[in-house]
């Protein structure tokens, strides 16, 4: 079966060679062609051009004029099953608690967790499915999801069969984290030993023996996991070939990045507070930095230094975040928009970060985050726009007309 979409107004982020990533300089070229072709066959891209060389005959054709088809957005950060929601603690940050207070009463990620126990796997993935076919609608084509809401045996389980079901329902490339150590649960505040080992001795071996889990993450900051504490989760985890992807820096740069390195994470994630160290601790790694924009944007925290980074000759992707505490969206549109708007990159840096860079942090780049020969084709298709920078440019603006998951719209 092909489908051919014809008179393309601009078709955007075509690669002929596949490229894993793209840092420093090379954010600032956004390859495009204008009034182009893309075929489709079954659920991979086919082939792509000037209109001047367009096939003559498809099982089906779809003229696009005056809009752009753009790869889907690769969001390489979520934490979508979550039950319910902390809408009381966003009344309390307006009337001038910040996060940590919030979470140091016991509110914050424990009260997501005191939801999600009590709420039963059908549930749980009923609440999840619907966010996830909210996000597939606004133009992501490849997701991660991590754990990190139970913080016990049974509900990190819970939550990652959950991800599971996902997976099998849904034709996205869908990528499963183990976060256990997103924060020690009230009873082991005074005993953190005893549940880090929980989560070696037991969490880690259940997980690996029903294959729920294909990364590894921590909560790597001040009053969370430490370094050392990191170091020792990432180190049992090898065992089970799980790839690290980190949470680090997003209040206080401890050593996370450096460390997180060693493990050769394969993303280190928020990065707000980021010193030379850090920077420098990245520098001939293949750890891809990840921007969480949304998370700043509703937390009011500094914004990763996105312009710094790349000066560095870095690479950058970005994500949402999508969780009930510090960031309850997963619009990648909005994402772009913010790391324009507030973090000063350039559409063609924010537009390779939101597609192949998130898929590079998903492990996922050879099969999707451009438009190349042989790829999914995930993509999406724009209302009618002058040019792709009027995407971040009209934030809030939905600007998506149908998004398409192995060739299909969905
Ligand atoms: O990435 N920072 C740690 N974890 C999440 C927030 C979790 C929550 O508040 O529920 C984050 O921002
Ligand atoms: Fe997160």
């Amino acid at each position: 079966m092909t489908t051919l979409f014809i008179n393309i107004k601009e078709l955007i982020q075509v690669r002929d060679i596949s490229v894993k990533k793209v840092a420093g300089d090379a954010m600032n070229t956004l390859p495009t062609i204008k009034n182009a072709f893309l075929l489709i066959k079954d659920d991979l891209i086919e082939d792509f051009g000037s209109m001047d060389n367009v096939p003559t005959s498809a099982d089906s054709i779809v003229d696009v004029r005056n809009k752009m088809i753009f790869p889907s957005w690769c969001d390489s950060h979520t934490h979508i099953v979550f039950a319910g929601n902390r809408e009381q603690e966003f009344v309390d940050r307006i009337k001038g608690l910040t996060y940590e207070e919030i979470a140091n009463k016991g509110g914050g990620i424990l009260n997501s967790v005191k939801k999600l126990q009590i709420t039963s796997e059908e549930d749980l993935y009923l609440q999840s499915a619907k966010r996830l076919e909210e996000v597939i609608k606004l133009g992501t084509g490849a997701i991660e999801i991590k754990s990190g809401y139970g913080l016990t045996v049974e509900a990190e389980l819970k939550m990652l069969r959950v991800i599971k079901k996902l997976q099998q329902n849904y034709q996205l490339p869908i990528k499963a984290t183990f976060l256990g150590a997103h924060a020690f649960p009230s009873e082991y505040k005074n005993n953190k030993e005893a549940y880090i080992n929980i989560i070696i001795n037991e969490m880690l071996p259940k997980i690996a023996a029903e294959n729920l889990a294909e990364f590894i993450d921590v909560f790597c900051e001040t009053g969370y996991f430490s370094v050392a504490d990191t170091d020792k989760i990432l180190t049992a985890a090898k065992k089970y070939n799980l790839t690290p992807k980190v949470h680090v820096n997003q209040f206080n740069s401890i050593g996370g990045v450096e460390k997180s390195v060693l493990h050769n994470a394969l993303s280190v994630d928020h990065l707000e507070i980021m010193t030379k160290e850090d920077i420098v601790a990245l520098q001939n790694s293949e750890t891809m930095p990840v921007a969480l924009p949304s998370c700043s944007y509703f937390l009011s925290i500094p914004y990763t230094p996105a312009k710094d980074i790349i000066a560095a000759n870095l690479p950058l992707a970005l994500a949402t975040d999508f969780n009930p505490g510090s960031t309850p969206s997963g619009n990648m549109n909005f994402v772009v928009a913010t790391a324009c708007i507030k973090m000063k990159m350039t559409p063609e840096q924010a537009i390779n970060a939101a597609t192949i860079n998130g898929a590079y942090a998903m492990n996922l780049s050879d099969k999707v985050g451009s438009i190349t020969k042989g790829k999914k084709a995930n993509f999406f298709i724009t209302k009618e726009i002058p040019s792709y920078g009027f995407l971040p440019y009209s934030f809030g603006s939905n600007l998506i007309e149908s998004a398409y998951i192995n060739g299909e719209e969905f």
